[in-house]
């Protein structure tokens, strides 16, 4: 069972005040790899290097809800599973790893008990999940980590896999700074800023809507270079809005002027990660001048499926 990371593609911060994001299901993976038992439910970490029986949790305490929700969906009591969870995703990078695990966790356990691991079950149950590690998320991680692709989503309304949309010959570049940042901060410092624009916030959250609008256009065209430009905006005017960090400034600026169709941060800001869409045949030399320069850099596709069954 394996389940994507998600990047925000744009939108970010403005979508707190009401505007439209579009997030995207990346080529990183949490995988989940499970076995019927006899008795309780445990779980096993690769990378945390722990292993713990859900029915008397520590530290998987969003998976042992997310096991609940699966057996009583069915009137069932929880049943007995060992689980083994492995993550190529970055931890408090912004990129739903906990929604990831939770994802292939529940599709798993579902199985496990004979279930069918619908699209609903599974995103409710890993949202249960969610809850327990976020408190009150949006449900944008594991909504994109479920059904993958692009999803467009909007405060309050149900979130939409775009479709007939896809970007073929490029790549995505995730770039860690390895600044840590903290995501209530950022929002609060953007948030005061819009709110010091007084009416000419309004403008700008309109402005971003149009701005998904035409990212949504050239994903249908197969626009990368449109693209590319819309995602150099946002970022302009994420900076504006006091959410960019030098280190972020740096990274972008390699992957433009080594030839990305477009670069921005991605997520809260203020250290974290950045992102830049490139050429395929260029990633390769781009994400070394990046390593270079001491960034943590991920090559991987954009919009992949999203969670996906293996035996
Ligand atoms: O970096 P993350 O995954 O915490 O993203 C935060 C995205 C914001 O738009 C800044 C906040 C939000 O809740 O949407």
């Amino acid at each position: 069972m394996q389940a994507p990371a998600k990047i925000i593609l744009l939108g970010e911060h403005w979508v707190v005040h009401g505007s439209k994001a579009v997030a995207a299901a990346v080529g990183l993976y949490a995988r989940a790899l499970g076995q019927k038992a006899e008795q309780g439910i445990v779980v096993s970490s690769k990378n945390l290097g722990i292993v713990e029986d859900l029915t008397s949790c520590h530290k998987f305490c969003n998976l042992w809800e997310a096991a609940q929700y699966i057996a009583a969906s069915v009137s069932r009591k929880p049943w007995p599973a060992r689980i083994h969870i492995e993550s190529d995703i970055p931890i408090g990078a912004g990129m739903g790893s906990s929604a990831a695990v939770a994802v292939a966790f529940s599709a798993c356990y579902a199985i496990l008990g004979g279930i069918k691991p619908s699209l609903n079950l599974v995103l409710r149950a890993a949202y249960e999940a969610e809850k327990i590690v976020h408190g009150n998320p949006s449900g944008i991680d594991n909504t994109v980590s479920t059904i993958g692709g692009f999803v467009l989503y909007r405060r309050g309304e149900n979130p939409i896999r775009l479709s007939n949309v896809g970007l073929k010959g490029t790549k995505l570049l995730i770039i860690d700074t390895g600044i840590p940042r903290s995501t209530k901060v950022a929002v609060d410092i953007f948030s005061t800023r819009l709110r010091a624009l007084n009416g000419l916030g309004g403008s700008l959250l309109e402005l971003v809507n149009k701005v998904v609008d035409e990212a949504i256009m050239a994903l249908k065209e197969d626009d990368a270079a449109k693209l590319g430009l819309l995602l150099d905006l946002s970022h302009g005017l994420l900076n504006a809005m006091g959410v960019s960090h030098e280190a972020l400034e740096t990274a972008i600026h390699i992957a433009r002027r080594s030839g990305a169709y477009g670069a921005k941060l991605t997520g809260a800001g203020m250290g974290g990660t950045a992102i830049a869409l490139v050429p395929s045949e260029k990633a390769g030399i781009i994400s070394s001048l990046l390593q270079e320069r001491g960034f943590r850099v991920f090559e991987v596709e954009i919009g992949v499926n999203g969670f996906t069954i293996q035996s």
